[in-house]
């Protein structure tokens, strides 16, 4: 064997041989990281009482939420999540009812299921006041479609 084609066959294998060491640790990082899912936090504030009007509900599409204020009766937070298959429903103040554009769920104003295919009506989640004056949302915790809160 030549001293030339030695040293061209050796450095063949040695770039063979890191290739295969990079590709192996790789695929260790990979199998030691833990695969997380972050999610949006579920307790969120979405701003002054005043920053919301009465009538139609406000929604908030990044929270998926629709924000209700009464004169009345206070204010309210549904869940926009279809729970059918997880569309974003609409809400239609022409006959006051939610809308899923998806597979044609309707939901009634509280939320109840008017048609299916939607399972179980939409949620409710509590709505507080925090101590800054501010709302505050939280989606880990469902109350009645009856549950508002009274702002002076
Ligand atoms: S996702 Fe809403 S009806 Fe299917």
């Amino acid at each position: 064997m030549k001293r030339r084609s030695f040293f061209s066959w050796g450095t063949a294998g040695l770039v063979a041989l890191c290739s295969a060491i990079s590709v192996s640790l790789g695929a260790v990082v990979r199998f030691l990281t833990p695969s997380v899912f972050y999610e949006p936090p579920q307790t969120f504030k979405i701003g002054n009482p005043a920053d919301f009007s009465f009538g139609p509900p406000t929604f908030l599409a990044e929270e998926k939420i629709f924000v209700f204020r009464d004169r009345e009766k206070g204010f309210a937070v549904a869940n926009a999540v279809c729970t059918h298959l997880g569309c974003t429903v609409g809400y239609f103040q022409s006959d006051e009812r939610f809308h899923c554009p998806c597979h044609g769920s309707v939901f009634g104003a509280d939320g109840t299921v008017q048609h299916g295919p939607a399972p179980r009506p939409l949620e409710w989640f509590e709505v507080t006041l925090a101590r800054d004056g501010k709302l505050r949302v939280d989606k880990d915790r469902v109350v009645p479609a009856s549950y508002r809160l009274m702002v002076s």
